[in-house]
């Protein structure tokens, strides 16, 4: 529908009527007003499913959503680092939607993981923002092709879900634009979500939905999104100042707060027109939806089971692999241990769980694909954290007279879930026993994680392979038997690091907060950005994952040795197949800093990534495109991005840690950041510009006996280029003080001073 039309519509409504569509119907379903044709739509959860409730809906999940197809959650189809793979799954997922009569599927979830304790990371993706804005863009292009929209949440800075309702993530400016907003910007300049949801939580003191500063002035004004926002299921607080910040619809249902927007409006304390511009876009969206919707729409559920499958054989990541234990002989007597073996745990609990249609175990797909000699022991119960001495006697018997032991492990769902955090980063105790008792007596043991976040793995040295199998949805088994035995040739990477224990965590100090504040101090450095600088040691870096084939890089190329801000940037590089069976590969793209003289920096931050598919022995090129955004930092002092003159590094990787080809690159900014000499600023900063070296050191030696021969006993005492170093830091005013030479006036130093702000700003 077009915007005159629209706003004709609005025109039309009655001041009760607009107040009414800021709020839902019901826990799904916006509200009719049929004497004017506007009908109802439904939202449905997200991300990585259909969960459609129908009558006496709840979104704790207590109430049976419609059967439907549950695919890899956002920890896993991260670790795809398939741009496509996801698109095609959000193709599936928007078509799932068309066929329910759902409108708008709630997710992606693009939170930042900050520490590996958020209960609900395993519905996020990343630790780095590209990989989130880049991995939810996909997924969004996808659902939306199919005419429904998503809502990308949680929007902001909602990192934890330890007092999610209403602590206050305090972050720095610098902090929120390279990572919190960084993760939400791409994906919503690049593939325009229908609705943004806000978060629970406070920003900077004032809660999300309140938040006119990101809710407006950045989502809208900066980045031209033109959609609506609607509050996370009971995220409004105080309506009125909600819907003034540009949150325009409340969800669920109101319960009251429609009266109060009436009542606002009659009394003058709002303004009619801030609620006209919410039911404008609010229109729009529910239009959008009804014009898009497809009638008499079926979707063929075997046939998304197998892309599930298909997703899930790229979000497995092959940690480790000593001596090529995997893949797995067919034939070789292997012993499949562990609960999960037989009952994956394939996805999280908590709103965006899906009752699922066709869920296969790995013990399944091994007999389904007529793999012989596979057996199986339960070796634990994950309802609770305790040893079974008689199961686990069974399961180390079993795997000391088998040729291989795999044990299929992970967290239980009361470890982790939305609604509340982790205490620590371990497993079950009686599982990570368990694992060491089984590698006590078979050498050939193989663990099968089932995590939506990382754990730490205290037997690590005594498991020659390591599969993370993430919560990779209702194909998970299929995916794993065809990784294990060789069909499927893995090629998943994590999105996130593995640090060794908890306490190595940058925000390991500060997560919890104190009651309702939670600091995020580590400011810039989350994830491998803080690993790489501290060069902490690391279970797995961010980035790694092993393949049966091996990947050679060479010819790394720049269109150019020196870049100026504003200009493109191209960059190639070709990875051959080195190895003797196809496989794909992620290469990564990262962008090196050298040390900067305004902020402290990361060693390295991701900047482009991307996926190709190798035949054996074939080589080839891999190419990406750089803007300036690549080499910029946010430079609080003009509240903007900001390209620091220097040199650069472009690296190539395959993980943080494993760098494959490295080139420097000169780089040139075109923006200024605002300089004010004052008689405080340090000598030494006034010399960083050549064009003050010559005035300052005359002015210097003029009145102070600093660039003596180092003949007098003060010489002696003091070297000239001791001197020099101190003098460094020494503000201008101090020349009064020690001026001996010759005397010197304050005013004359703020003569000085005059002279250079003029200089510097012309
Ligand atoms: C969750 C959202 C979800 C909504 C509706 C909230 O509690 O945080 O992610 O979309 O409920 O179920």
């Amino acid at each position: 529908m077009d915007k005159a039309k629209i706003k004709e519509l609005v025109s039309e409504l009655t001041l009760e009527e607009k107040a009414g569509l800021c709020s839902g119907k019901d826990f799904w379903r916006t509200k009719a007003v049929e004497r004017l044709g506007i009908p109802q739509i439904m939202v449905s959860d997200g991300p990585h499913g259909l969960r459609k409730q129908d009558d006496q809906a709840d979104h704790l999940g207590i109430n049976d959503a419609i059967k439907a197809v549950c695919f890899p959650a956002g920890c896993a189809s991260a670790a795809s680092f398939n741009r496509e793979l996801i698109n095609e799954m959000g193709a599936a997922i928007g078509e799932e939607c068309q066929a329910e009569g759902v409108s708008t599927l709630l997710g992606p979830g693009v939170c930042i993981k900050r520490s590996p304790l958020c209960g609900r990371n395993f519905e996020y993706f990343s630790e780095d923002p590209l990989v989130a804005s880049e991995m939810a863009t996909a997924f969004i292009n996808g659902v939306q092709s199919r005419g429904v929209g998503t809502s990308i949440k949680h929007f902001l800075a909602n990192s934890q879900e330890h007092r999610r309702l209403s602590s206050s993530s305090e972050v720095d400016e610098r902090t929120l634009r390279e990572i919190y907003l960084a993760s939400f910007e791409g994906a919503v300049k690049n593939a325009k979500p229908w609705t943004v949801m806000n978060s629970y939580n406070r920003i900077n003191g004032t809660y999300a939905a309140e938040n006119k500063k990101f809710l407006t002035d950045i989502l809208r004004d900066e980045w031209g999104y033109e959609g609506i926002v609607v509050s996370d299921w009971g995220a409004v607080n105080d309506r009125v100042a909600d819907l003034v910040a540009g949150c325009d619809l409340e969800m669920p249902a109101s319960h009251g707060n429609d009266e109060l927007i009436v009542k606002a409006v009659n009394e003058g304390r709002l303004d009619e027109a801030v609620l006209d511009k919410a039911c404008a876009r609010l229109l729009n969206w529910i239009f959008k939806a009804a014009e898009n919707k497809k009638e008499r729409y079926v979707w063929d559920r075997k046939a998304d089971h197998e892309k599930a499958k298909k997703t899930a054989r790229e979000t497995i990541v092959l940690l480790k692999n000593e001596d090529g234990l995997l893949p797995l002989t067919k034939g070789s007597k292997v012993a499949f241990i562990g609960k999960y073996a037989e009952k994956p745990r394939y996805q999280g609990g908590g709103s965006s769980h899906i009752n699922s249609m066709y869920v296969t175990s790995a013990l399944t797909a091994a007999r389904e694909a007529g793999i012989e000699n596979v057996s199986f022991a339960k070796g634990f119960d994950d309802k609770e954290d305790v040893y079974d001495e008689a199961l686990a006697a069974e399961a180390i018997a079993l795997a000391k007279n088998s040729d291989v032991a795999v044990v299929f492990a992970g967290l239980p769902d009361s470890f982790e879930s939305e609604g509340y955090d982790r205490r620590h980063m371990s497993m079950p105790l009686a599982q990570n026993r368990l694992i060491e008792e089984i590698a006590d007596v078979q050498p050939n043991i193989v663990v099968v994680l089932h995590n939506g976040s990382p754990v730490e793995m205290p037997w690590i040295d005594k498991v020659p392979a390591v599969l993370e199998a993430y919560l990779s949805g209702e194909g998970v088994g299929s995916a794993e038997c065809e990784i294990l035995f060789g069909d499927v040739n893995p090629s998943g990477r994590l999105a996130e690091s593995f640090p060794l224990k908890l306490e190595h965590n940058p925000s390991y100090l500060y997560y919890f907060g104190e009651g309702d504040v939670t600091e995020y101090r580590e400011g810039v450095y989350v994830g491998y950005r803080y690993y790489d600088k501290k060069q902490l040691p690391l279970l797995f870096p961010f980035g790694h994952g092993l393949s049966y084939t091996s990947f050679e890089y060479s010819d790394l190329t720049l269109s150019k040795d020196e870049y100026t801000e504003g200009e493109k940037l191209k960059v190639s590089v070709t990875v051959t197949n080195t190895g003797s069976r196809a496989g794909k590969e992620a290469v990564l793209l990262f962008v090196g800093a050298k040390d900067s003289e305004f902020v402290l920096r990361p060693v390295k931050e991701l900047r482009a990534f991307d996926k190709i598919e190798l035949e054996a022995g074939e080589s080839r090129t891999v190419e990406f495109e750089l803007d300036y955004r690549a080499f910029s930092y946010y430079e609080t002092k003009i509240s903007d991005w900001f390209v620091e003159d220097g040199d650069y590094e472009i690296i190539i990787a395959r993980s943080a840690e494993d760098i494959r080809l490295v080139k420097s690159l000169k780089v040139k900014g075109t923006k200024k950041r605002p300089v004010k000499i004052t008689t405080d600023t340090t000598c030494g900063d006034v010399l960083r510009y050549p064009e003050f070296t010559e005035k300052i050191t005359k002015f210097i030696s003029e009145y102070m006996t600093l660039f003596n021969d180092g003949d007098d006993a003060a010489g002696e005492a003091m070297s000239p280029d001791m001197v020099r170093k101190q003098f460094e830091y020494s503000p201008l005013r101090t020349v009064v003080s020690f001026s001996l030479r010759k005397e010197v006036t304050m005013e004359e130093v703020q003569k000085l001073v005059d002279e250079l702000n003029a200089v510097i700003n012309a």
